[in-house]
């Protein structure tokens, strides 16, 4: 048997400081959307995500609850395991930072890195942002508050272990300029670059003796690990790497890609490209950065009082018309603002108008027409029929392209212009006139097979994403597993003589009532607090 290509991708391993908001659980959705889509490529995948749970911020919350360290993460890992159980997310592993596994390896490495000299001993004196466990020098901030959150730092003076990151300048410019991929959004790496690279890089603090919530350093247990560098290794920890078994690292690394939110591009772009290249090791592929999910009143937070919850929607729309919200509303790397208002119309408009109101017509006109079977392909019978195909075989190449880059809400689009082309071809084609017309047969099952194969197309395409929905489709229709491929998106002729689709299909979604709708919405937001 032919060896299968490889893909690995990884989420952020989460801060479990607290439940996790439709936001925190978008970098994993689109990790999954990813991974789905590799599958349909024929790629062997792995997904991989965790908990980042050591750190000052962790200890902190934990001792609010009245709770050790490690009994608050311990709740917190199975909450994010329920999460994402309900999202049907497919991770291979779930890595916890607090884990042997990954404790031993970063005391490991830590040494290593000591014994070749890339870390030092030396004193810091600096202002930090506990929240986001990052020292910033003054001109770094913003108004005298952390660049990052907005929120107040302190100054803080230790005794600390450093990593030379000077040393590594030129070699992390080079690769830059090899890779000029790397990092994706390109302005997003252009930003990184000028403002952060190309000034010249500060040797980084990478232990902390203010608090003892992490790694503890093997020669000089005084010191913890900076969380940065605990956490980035998780990465590699997880596949095995350093230990006896390293099957999986060997096989699954470098990352095909990390995917990560825009506030933690500079850990993944700068600080671990050059642990790597201290380890001698390769360097991931490429990091995938997205914007953040907002409200119209700024950042979700639960002193605003306006979080959302993934439950919250999933238990009432359905995993898919969550997923589909989320996925569509990050264009480009860049924010998008959840309203209740917007999750509604696209579920009514989008989801209900557009997707199930074609599958729904087309298996009506199928059972009223055809007597419930799809009519065997015979060609293009007339220049609609062309057009359509034309068009569609053009927005399938279209939508892969964007898949292919990781541009899930452009695919997405690309893929409603589909469905909306589709469903003009309904009207453009009028069957019901057809069907009253003297030599309308030929022409009539000409149309529901176009029909019934461009939503056969559709279902394959959203795959990735809202499988659920996905595999509704090919049930009302009676598609098998063999033309549920991605490999038979590029042709027409493929639906089997003889297929009977369902005489009375379930909607997919059913139209909601905006008013109540947002009621229920709000008041769940205010409720979940
Ligand atoms: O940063 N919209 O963890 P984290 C979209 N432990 N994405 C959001 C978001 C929002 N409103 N809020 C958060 C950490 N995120 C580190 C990662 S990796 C070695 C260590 C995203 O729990 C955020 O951008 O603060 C990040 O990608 C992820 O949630 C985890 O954030
Ligand atoms: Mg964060």
């Amino acid at each position: 048997m032919e060896k299968k290509k490889t893909f690995y991708i990884t989420t952020p391993i989460y801060y479990p400081s607290g439940k996790f908001h439709i936001g925190t659980a978008y970098s994993t959705t689109v990790a999954n959307t990813i991974k789905k889509y590799k599958e349909l490529r024929g790629y062997e995948t792995y997904l991989l995500t965790g908990l980042d749970e050591h750190g000052q911020k962790i200890q902190t919350v934990a001792e609010k609850r009245g709770m050790t360290p490690q009994e608050h993460v311990d709740e917190m890992a199975n909450l994010a395991k329920e999460l994402w159980k309900l999202m049907k997310i497919e991770n291979n592993d779930f890595i916890r930072t607090t884990e042997t596994r990954h404790t031993k390896r970063v005391e490991e490495i830590f040494d290593k890195l000591m014994e070749q000299g890339d870390i030092y001993k030396g004193q810091y004196e600096g202002l930090y942002c506990v929240p986001c466990e990052t020292f910033f020098t003054e001109t770094q901030l913003v108004n005298g508050k952390c660049p990052d959150c907005g929120r107040d730092v302190i100054s803080m003076k230790e005794e600390a272990y450093f990593f030379n990151m000077k040393k590594y300048q030129k070699r992390l410019e080079e690769f830059y300029d090899e890779h000029p991929d790397f990092i994706e959004p390109a302005y997003r790496k252009n930003e990184l670059f000028n403002n952060f690279i190309k000034p010249g890089l500060e040797d980084l603090c990478v232990t902390r003796t203010s608090f003892d919530w992490g790694i503890k350093v093997k020669k000089d247990p005084k010191h913890v690990v900076y969380v940065w560098l605990d956490a980035l290794t998780n990465y590699i920890t997880a596949l095995g790497y350093g230990s006896e078994d390293e099957t999986l690292f060997n096989k699954f690394w470098p990352a095909d890609v990390h995917v990560v939110g825009k506030d933690i591009i500079r850990f993944h772009g700068i600080y671990w490209p050059i642990f790597l290249m201290a380890l001698d090791l390769p360097l991931p592929k490429k990091i995938f950065a997205h914007g953040w999910i907002m409200m119209k009143d700024g950042k979700m937070s639960k002193s605003v009082g306006n979080v959302v919850y993934p439950e919250l929607l999933i238990n009432r729309y359905g995993l898919d018309a969550t997923k589909y919200y989320l996925l569509r509303t990050l264009m480009n790397g860049q924010d998008g603002i959840f309203t209740p208002e917007d999750f509604i119309d696209r579920f009514n408009y989008d989801l209900c108008n557009d997707l199930g109101n074609l599958l729904n017509r087309t298996i009506g006109m199928i059972n009223k027409y055809c007597e419930g079977y799809i009519p065997e392909y015979s060609g293009c019978i007339n220049e609609v029929d062309k057009d359509l195909e034309e068009y569609t075989l053009e927005q399938i190449k279209v939508s892969e392209e964007h898949f292919e880059n990781y541009r899930i809400a452009q695919a997405i689009q690309e893929i409603w212009k589909i469905i909306a082309r589709t469903n003009k071809y309904i009207d453009e084609t009028a069957p019901w006139i057809l069907a009253k017309s003297e030599n309308g047969k030929e022409k009539i099952e000409s149309v529901m097979y176009h029909l019934a194969e461009n939503l056969r197309k559709i279902a394959i395409l959203i795959k990735p994403f809202i499988e659920e929905t996905s595999n509704k489709i090919f049930s009302q229709l009676n598609i098998k597993k063999d033309l549920q491929t991605w490999d038979s998106l590029y042709k027409y002729e493929h639906i089997p003589e003889k297929t009977k689709v369902i005489e009375k299909g379930e909607p997919l979604f059913i139209r909601l009532n905006k008013e109540e709708e947002l009621s229920y919405i709000i008041e769940g937001m205010k409720k979940s607090l």
